[in-house]
């Protein structure tokens, strides 16, 4: 049931210089662009039935979902919850299983070239985040990233610092990782060192890659 409005992923970059000025009168939130892979993740290894239920959990109304529109936050992590509850799965699988879909996802949706500019390898691109974020920011205004700071890089670790406004996407971002650790063919480790969640500033995560 893709609902009209959705562009196909080879009108992605086409859509991607529409101008998004207008869109940014309405409460900033996660982009719809989220949304929608959440709903490409579930239908693909769960089915439509699956994604009926979770949409009726949710209360979410599909025709919310804009691609290149802002979506509040609440969507996103009704969504979550949903899916965590006719799913049957714990909220931090449903986040870890998206952060990896997220890797291939946009790659699909044309952002292959841009994950390329940022890092030939998985520290190279990691360290390079806050960067590429900004790049996004040129497309989708009123963009909030969060911050990635890289500490005691070595050949083969780091650790990670995850500063966002938002909370509760940690095992989102160790899904990331594990997603960037496919597309560049290493094993990577995640080992969360402080968590923002037990009242530390930021999340921290020892990450290992081989
Ligand atoms: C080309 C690839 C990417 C694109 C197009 C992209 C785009 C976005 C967008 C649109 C958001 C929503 C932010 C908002 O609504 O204010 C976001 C959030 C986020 N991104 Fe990326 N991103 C990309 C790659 C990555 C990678 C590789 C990571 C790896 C760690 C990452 C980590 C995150 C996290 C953790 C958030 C959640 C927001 C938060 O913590 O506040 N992104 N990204």
């Amino acid at each position: 049931m893709l609902q009209d409005g959705i562009a196909s992923p080879e009108h992605a970059l086409a859509r991607l210089r529409l101008p998004t000025s207008a869109l940014c009168d309405y409460n900033i939130g996660m982009y719809g662009l989220i949304n929608v892979a959440v709903r490409d993740l579930v239908v693909s290894q769960f089915g439509e039935t699956a994604w009926a239920d979770i949409l009726a959990k949710s209360e979410v109304d599909e025709s919310a979902f804009i691609r290149m529109g802002l979506n509040d936050d609440a969507v996103t992590y009704a969504l979550v919850g949903a899916a965590s509850e006719v799913l049957d799965l714990p909220a931090s699988d449903i986040l870890q299983a998206f952060g990896q879909y997220w890797t291939e996802f946009t790659v699909e949706e044309g952002y292959g070239e841009l994950l390329d500019g940022f890092g030939s390898t998985l520290p190279a691109l990691v360290q390079n985040l806050d960067e590429l974020h900004t790049r996004v920011a040129l497309i989708y205004e009123g963009l909030r990233p969060p911050s990635f700071k890289c500490e005691n890089v070595t050949d083969g670790s780091m650790d990670l610092h995850y500063i966002s406004e938002r909370d509760g996407l940690d095992d989102l971002v160790i899904g990331l990782l594990k997603g960037l650790g496919k597309r560049f063919k290493v094993d990577v480790t995640v080992e969360q060192q402080s968590r923002k969640a037990d009242g530390a500033p930021h999340s921290v995560f020892y990450v290992t890659w081989a």
